[in-house]
């Protein structure tokens, strides 16, 4: 079959090259791709992830049979819809079950409906009634910025003041523009995070074995948050055998309201969790693949990926096709300095292969160009270095070995990914 991956970052260079090793599958195209997605057997096509008419036009004319968006704007632009108009099986939520990411009070609304346990909140359009709020509950709270904000529009407010200024910013300066023009906020929640992925054909979740993200951009877990600097998996905070029961938590729930909705969710349901003193709270949900998530994930998964989404395209997952590595997958990522703010662009890569060349290391690139027979960077964060490992901390000492490989000017990487589920298993010993 021929596939078309819509997206540039880590996520979609791990999606094609773990599809291109399913034997039903003879092309790939990335959209727009990356320094990693493109090979001497697949091609980068130069759409916008958010071109929906080209992209659709494009799968049209190369007869594409299977489309799997990455990111979430697509998903919440309709690109799902879109394909599915067209007669083209796409691996993803409609633009309707895609609000579960796009908009925090829909999610809220569907949770509070499907009884999937979660922060207290109140949503709010209006400044004066959200700082009244604020002012009665007291901190901490948490101020989240109702749309899509690329990760940013969370704040963890320790204090009146901060949550009242995380109100003003969104509802009353437009940080956000439209995004932040509604807030949600909700009660913080003590605990350790953790992310459980299903995969979901629109009547099953089928859970993905657990993985940990270190969304901050520091060591320590200091500093703002990012679109995420490395991530392993399986977490043992969340370990195989309670998979199902959470799942049958946060997920089923999810689906059997989605679909009395009349919108059964395809695709990746992404449970970000809080496991606490009360059990597993739900975060946010996203519709789609973690990044670095997916990394590790796929590091670990065996067997065919495009037989696994075109089954649940259409409608009838067919699980026997895959299956996980018992290892553990431990990513990490290699940033421009500056990121999550402003940062340089266009600073030569070099050592990947003598990374690739270790045991059970493969190097995902997220924001690289080839230019003049070179590889630069191009995006904020620029490579994911995964690796197996026959435990968790064999699998960090060897990613770290072959980040150790790659020579970058002006980059930088947390040094302590791993560290909490490393400590955990410690404590259990
Ligand atoms: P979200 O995009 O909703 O997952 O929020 C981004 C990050 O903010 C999460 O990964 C958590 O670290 C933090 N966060 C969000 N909501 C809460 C909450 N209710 N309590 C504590 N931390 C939270
Ligand atoms: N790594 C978090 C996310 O993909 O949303």
């Amino acid at each position: 079959m021929k596939v078309l991956v819509i997206g540039s970052g880590g996520r979609e260079h791990a999606l094609v090259w773990k599809l291109a090793q399913s034997p039903s599958v003879d092309e790939i195209y990335a959209a727009p791709g990356n320094g990693g997605t493109e090979t001497d057997s697949f091609k980068n096509v130069p759409i916008a992830a958010d071109d929906i008419a080209g992209l659709v036009d494009f799968a049209k004319k190369n007869r594409i049979d299977l489309v799997v968006p990455g990111p979430e704007l697509p998903l919440t632009l309709g690109i799902c819809d879109k394909m599915k108009e067209a007669g083209i099986d796409c691996f993803g939520p409609d633009a309707y079950c895609a609000q579960l990411e796009g908009s925090k009070s829909f999610a809220k609304d569907v949770m509070a409906a499907a009884g999937v346990p979660t922060a207290a909140c109140r949503v709010f359009d209006d400044l004066d009634k959200a700082s009244g709020y604020v002012r009665q509950k007291g901190a901490p709270l948490v101020v989240k910025a109702d749309g899509l904000a690329s990760g940013k529009g969370v704040v963890v407010a320790q204090s009146v003041e901060e949550a009242l200024a995380a109100c003003e910013d969104m509802l009353g300066k437009g940080k956000f523009g439209a995004a932040g023009s509604r807030v949600v906020i909700e009660e913080m929640l003590p605990g350790e995070e953790v992310s459980l992925l299903c995969v979901c054909d629109g009547e099953e979740a089928w859970p993905l074995p657990s993985a940990q993200d270190h969304k901050a951009v520091f060591d320590g877990d200091n500093g703002p948050n990012t679109g995420g600097m490395g991530a392993y998996s399986p977490a043992p905070l969340l370990p195989d055998e309670n998979l199902t029961e959470m799942a049958a938590k946060v997920a089923e729930p999810i689906l059997r309201e989605m679909k009395k909705r009349g919108h059964p969710f395809v695709g990746v349901l992404y449970a970000g969790l809080m496991i606490g003193p009360e059990g597993a709270k739900v975060l946010e949900y996203n519709a789609r693949f973690g990044d670095p998530e997916c990394q590790p994930l796929l590091m670990r998964l065996e067997g065919d990926l495009a037989a696994l989404l075109k089954s649940c395209a259409q409608g009838r997952m067919d699980k026997n096709s895959v299956s996980f590595d018992k290892r553990s997958a431990l990513g990490v990522v290699l940033a421009a300095e500056g990121y999550p703010g402003s940062y340089p662009k266009g600073m030569e890569i070099s050592g990947l292969e003598q990374a690739e060349a270790l045991d059970g290391v493969k190097v995902f690139h997220g924001g690289t160009k080839a230019e003049n027979g070179k590889l630069v960077s191009s995006g904020g964060r620029v490579l994911c270095v995964t690796a197996l490992g026959d435990t968790l901390g064999e699998a960090r000492k060897q990613a770290y070995a072959a980040l150790g490989k790659i020579e970058m000017p002006q980059s930088f990487n947390r040094t302590d990914i791993g560290g909490k589920g490393i400590a955990r298993l410690a404590r259990r010993q």
